[in-house]
């Protein structure tokens, strides 16, 4: 891609994080991201949930971490920013926690100032970079943390986007490379969605992602636990995303019901 196509905000077609971001009640979409998360809801009443639940479980999953002693975080697949960002949460559990952010959306470029605003004491970093750039990706990130030292990586909604072809994304073997580049002591703090528990709700809602051209990878909880392979489980384990070690604030969203979105924190030994 030239290097001025991945700059550009293309609002002829629809965008992941902008179609998130219409599910989080956020304004940084455009007519036809909107057109799509409607599509969705319609077929998968549960989105709007699901899209909270998942913000939600970055902010336990990144205090479990930062209180296990975690002081440096890699967030792959940020999105547009949303109140608490990760390194708010982080940074209010440890003030010098590092913190640096990629994705490959132009629009969570344009909103990277808002994600650099951290603690005086910590640091927050932004990536312009596609995950299955691993290499670029890891050297720019290695600008501000140590990798030496042990590092938070979370994937958090991103895997779904991701194929499991071998020739193509394999998000299985990426993943490793990624883990493989961890100190001992490091975690990974991944969620992504599953057809396990909707089935008819998520191949409706995959139909709609391929129609609008966009990749989609619902996997089942053998393909979410397969991310996990060589890490240790931090309980409960790889379960639907608001069972996540939920706090007193997650009790009413849990009680609306389950999202088809399995979540988990591992430790490498
Ligand atoms: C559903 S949003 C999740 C945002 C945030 N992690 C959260 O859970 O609230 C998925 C994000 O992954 C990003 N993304 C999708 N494919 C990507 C890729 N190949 N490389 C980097 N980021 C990607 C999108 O741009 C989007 O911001």
């Amino acid at each position: 891609m030239a290097e001025a196509e991945a700059f550009r905000i293309d609002t002829s077609r629809p965008h992941p994080a902008r179609v998130y971001d219409w599910w989080l009640g956020g304004k940084d979409n455009y007519p036809v991201d909107e057109e799509l998360a409607r599509r969705i809801l319609a077929v998968d009443e549960t989105v709007l949930r699901g899209a909270r639940g998942n913000r939600r479980f970055m902010q336990r999953a990144v205090r479990t971490v930062a209180e296990a002693g975690i002081r440096q975080f890699l967030d792959i697949g940020t999105g547009i920013p949303t109140e608490p960002n990760l390194h708010q949460v982080a940074q209010q559990a440890a003030p010098d926690a590092k913190v640096v952010y990629a994705d490959n959306d132009p629009i969570v470029l344009r909103h990277a100032e808002a994600l650099l605003r951290g603690s005086a004491a910590g640091s927050t970093d932004y990536v312009h970079a596609d995950v299955r750039d691993r290499d670029t990706l890891l050297a720019r990130a290695g600008e501000s943390l140590d990798f030496a030292e042990p590092v938070a990586l979370s994937l958090i909604a991103l895997t779904h986007y991701l194929d499991d072809d071998p020739a193509g994304d394999d998000v299985h073997g990426l993943l490793k490379t990624y883990v493989d580049a961890l100190a001992p002591g490091s975690y990974l703090i991944l969620s992504q969605v599953t057809p396990d528990l909707s089935p008819a709700a998520i191949a409706k809602a995959a139909q709609h992602f391929h129609r609008s051209g966009l990749p989609f990878h619902p996997r089942p909880l053998a393909g979410v636990n397969r991310f996990f392979d060589g890490l240790e489980l931090l309980g409960p384990g790889v379960i639907p995303v608001s069972g996540w070690r939920p706090e007193p604030e997650d009790v009413a969203a849990q009680a609306e019901g389950i999202v088809p979105v399995y979540a988990g924190v591992a430790r490498k030994p």
